[in-house]
């Protein structure tokens, strides 16, 4: 697979997407991540890497629920702050022998500039998220969606 020029996202990026900004590569610490709120649905965890790739997952370990966000990034993974399983960021799946896997989210890096689609912000998708049985209602405002203050970075 080729990435476009100036790309260095971490996830695929589905055809057709629509995009949007949330914030700059830069704003996003190496070796850390910005937690990106939603109008419906948890938080969403931007990661940078160390080599400035970058990926997207819901904020929660697929454990019990632990801030990704929060975690300390190490190659292409990030330990949970609460238990320390290791999550990769690319797929989003806890290292073995840990199982559970938690929701991805399609980063555009163009010029810059960090974007995520549209339509996976807008999804609620709760699915992925530990102990969480409830149905979420669907919602399409993701515009509202914000980047919040950076989370710690790593040692
Ligand atoms: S909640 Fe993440 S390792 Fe337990």
């Amino acid at each position: 697979m080729t990435p476009a020029p100036d790309a260095r996202a971490g996830s695929a990026s589905p055809a057709g997407a629509q995009w949007k900004t949330i914030c700059r590569v830069d704003d996003i610490p190496r070796l850390g991540a910005r937690r990106v709120s939603r109008p419906h649905g948890a938080d969403i965890a931007v990661f940078r890497t160390a080599d400035d790739r970058v990926f997207a997952l819901l904020d929660r370990c697929p454990h019990k629920g632990g801030p990704l966000s929060q975690g300390i990034v190490f190659g292409d993974s990030v330990a949970c702050p609460l238990h320390n399983w290791t999550i990769g960021l690319a797929d989003g799946c806890a290292a073995a022998p840990d199982v559970g896997c938690v929701q991805r989210f399609s980063v555009r890096v163009s010029a810059g500039s960090v974007a995520l689609d549209l339509a996976e912000l807008a999804h609620p998708r709760s699915d992925a998220d530990p102990g969480s049985a409830s149905h979420a209602a669907g919602g399409n405002d993701a515009a509202g969606a914000s980047v919040e203050s950076p989370a710690k970075t790593a040692a």
